[in-house]
């Protein structure tokens, strides 16, 4: 009887426990996924910005597609900062003020997801001078963004 209550009481902690760390988890995952969306973004911008160069040359369709996965990071990277989630033990550094100020935050994501699709079209068009005035309009947003609502 003894060994019975032991195993339920057991089982009882071990379920608590489980439980906290899957909150905990829950978490991390919010913020690694924030990161990965903005790694995306980071990563075609480099891209971008190596064939803009002549540095990197993939050919017009897989250039394509970087300018597309941009822009289509760019639409949903807003989503994945709906939560104010604390407590996380993977290192973010999203300023709080975002959920401060929201409607400037979502604007911010806006404009970098329309300049991301001017992007889309001046790779479209092959005139390396648009692509590099897009790419200049699109950097911009990083950089205003960044500056405001990331911290050190
Ligand atoms: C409206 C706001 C906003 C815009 C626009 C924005 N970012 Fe970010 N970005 C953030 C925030 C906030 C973080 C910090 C995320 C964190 O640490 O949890 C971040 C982080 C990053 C990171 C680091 C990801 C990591 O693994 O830690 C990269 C790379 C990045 N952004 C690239 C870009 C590029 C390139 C652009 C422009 C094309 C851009 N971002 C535009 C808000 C923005």
């Amino acid at each position: 009887m003894k060994q019975f209550k032991l195993l339920g009481v057991a089982m009882l902690v071990s379920g608590m426990l489980s439980a906290g760390m899957a909150q905990a988890a829950d978490v991390d995952a919010v913020i690694q996924q924030r990161k990965g969306v903005m790694g995306i973004i980071g990563a075609n911008m480099g891209f971008m910005g190596c064939t803009l160069k002549g540095a990197c040359d993939a050919g017009p369709k897989v250039t394509l597609k970087q300018a597309q996965s941009l822009a289509f990071a760019a639409s949903i990277s807003l989503a994945t900062f709906a939560e104010n989630v604390k407590g996380a033990s993977v290192k973010t550094t999203a300023s709080p003020k975002i959920w401060d100020d929201w409607a400037s935050y979502k604007k911010g994501m806006q404009i970098m997801e329309e300049r991301a699709l001017d992007l889309v079209d001046a790779v479209k068009s092959g005139d390396k001078g648009s692509m590099g005035a897009a790419m200049k309009g699109l950097g911009e947003t990083c950089k205003g963004c960044h500056d405001n609502y990331r911290e050190k």
